[in-house]
């Protein structure tokens, strides 16, 4: 038990959402079945009605599935989960059961991109408005909100810059003008960070990243904080109809029974990776949150209890150098996704957002040498060495002397973030140019 009474997030992982069962089976059975019999007709319409309890249709619920969502509800410490067919229902679902036409929010400018992709090219013809703020800057986050603004929505740290928004700080904001705080936890995992703890009123996760962990299926989980919320998301859900079949919560719910375990493991690797990194001659510059090295790490220590396994890095050479990189790593796989047990680099500037073009990238803070690595659990000296070989010939001739260099990530204090009136339609144009075509 922790100091609050509730069993620890290592117990809470192995038992949450497991519940006695006919047979009295360790393991819950599987109910693969769209559907579910009634008693008769006067039974069915009860269900229908709300007025008495079971189950219906599985786009309306289903046990496995439910087990699911109470295993995440439980670790996240909110009311009720609703599992969706991918991360991006569960963003897509969000938005649509809390915004309507003629609404604003305020969102984090370092947020997966296909969720600012949907905002610019979908959520937009539907007449809703959305201000891309640095959401480590809260006082752009202040100066963004205007009295439609519903819902201020930040993923931190940010896919793939790792900046880290202030909780505690943008959840007051949000609430001073009567918003919501929506966070995609997905990089942290409720093992690492608790939005609501920090006065989060909605968080969500791509089950497809480290709460499965092994990278056979794709999924998402809206954790909401009360019966009101849990009834809202439910209809709205059922309705635009991207929830997660009972095999895929199956395996996501043995996924999670080893999260703890896991999230432990990637921290440390990644840290000892990291610092690898930082002292490596080929590394132009480093981020990850663990590293004092990193703009927010002093936020990252006070609102995470470890410091996740993602990395992001640049090369001395850029562009190049990244690409001879992930065609040389052999330990590593040279994919997209993160949060799985094996170890994967991507490049933002040559693969998943190479699309954007160099000036949208810029904005977005992607430099052309940034790698993305997602730490998995292999030996970490095996990872360790696999990098090492890879970055044999990225090192520059000057011996890697670190300066900064157009490469480099920007102190973000240079960006405009301001939400004012007169600059709205520069930041338009600006998030246009930069949203359109993020594909993973
Ligand atoms: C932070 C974050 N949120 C949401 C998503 C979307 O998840 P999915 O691919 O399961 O739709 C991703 C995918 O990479 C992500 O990294």
């Amino acid at each position: 038990m922790n100091a609050d009474g509730r069993p620890s997030a290592d117990t809470l992982a192995v038992h949450s959402g497991i519940e006695a069962n006919e047979h009295r089976a360790v393991v819950p059975p599987i109910y693969q079945t769209s559907t579910f019999a009634f008693d008769n007709t006067e039974q069915g319409a009860k269900l229908f009605a709300g007025d008495a309890q079971g189950y219906i249709y599985s786009r309306m619920g289903n046990p496995t599935v439910e087990a699911l969502e109470k295993s995440v509800a439980a670790l996240e410490g909110g009311y009720a989960g609703l599992a969706c067919g991918s991360g991006m229902a569960a963003i897509h679902t969000t938005f649509a059961a809390l915004l309507s036409a003629g609404d604003h929010l305020v969102c984090s400018d370092a947020v997966y991109g296909p969720t600012c992709t949907l905002l610019e090219t979908v959520l937009s013809r539907f007449g809703i408005d959305c201000t891309f703020v640095d959401a480590s800057d809260v006082s752009a986050i202040e100066e963004a909100m205007r009295p439609e603004t519903k819902f201020v929505f930040v993923e931190t740290p940010g896919n793939p810059t790792l900046v880290i928004s202030d909780l505690e700080a943008v959840g007051r904001v949000a609430h001073a003008h009567g918003a919501l705080l929506v966070v995609d936890n997905t990089f942290m995992t409720p093992i690492l960070q608790q939005p609501f703890s920090f006065g989060a009123d909605v968080v969500i996760h791509s089950l497809t990243k480290f709460l499965n962990g092994h990278a056979d299926v794709v999924g998402g989980m809206i954790v909401v904080k009360d019966e009101q919320q849990r009834q809202t998301f439910r209809r709205t859900l059922n309705h635009l109809g991207g929830v997660l079949p009972p095999f895929e919560s199956f395996l996501v719910h043995r996924g999670i029974k080893t999260l703890a375990i896991r999230m432990r493991q990637h921290c440390e690797s990644a840290l000892q990776v990291a610092r690898f990194l930082e002292q490596h001659p080929a590394v132009e510059w480093i981020r990850y949150p663990g590293l004092p090295s990193h703009p927010q790490h002093e936020i990252a220590c006070r609102q995470m209890t470890g410091h996740g396994g993602m990395i992001s890095f640049g090369l001395n050479g850029g562009l190049e150098a990244g690409r001879r990189m992930m065609n040389a790593v052999k330990l590593c796989g040279l994919a997209v996704s993160l949060g799985g047990v094996e170890s994967l680099v991507q490049h933002p500037a040559s693969m998943t957002h190479a699309s954007m073009g160099a000036e949208a990238r810029r904005r977005a803070n992607i430099t052309d040498g940034l790698v993305r690595l997602s730490v998995g659990i292999e030996g970490v000296h095996d990872i360790i060495e696999d990098l090492d070989q890879a970055m044999a010939g990225c090192t520059t001739s000057d011996g890697g002397a670190r300066k900064r260099s157009a490469s480099q990530p920007r102190d973000r204090s240079d960006r405009c973030t301001s939400g004012r009136p007169e600059d709205r339609q520069g930041m338009a144009d600006r998030r246009h140019d930069r949203c359109l075509d993020y594909t993973i």
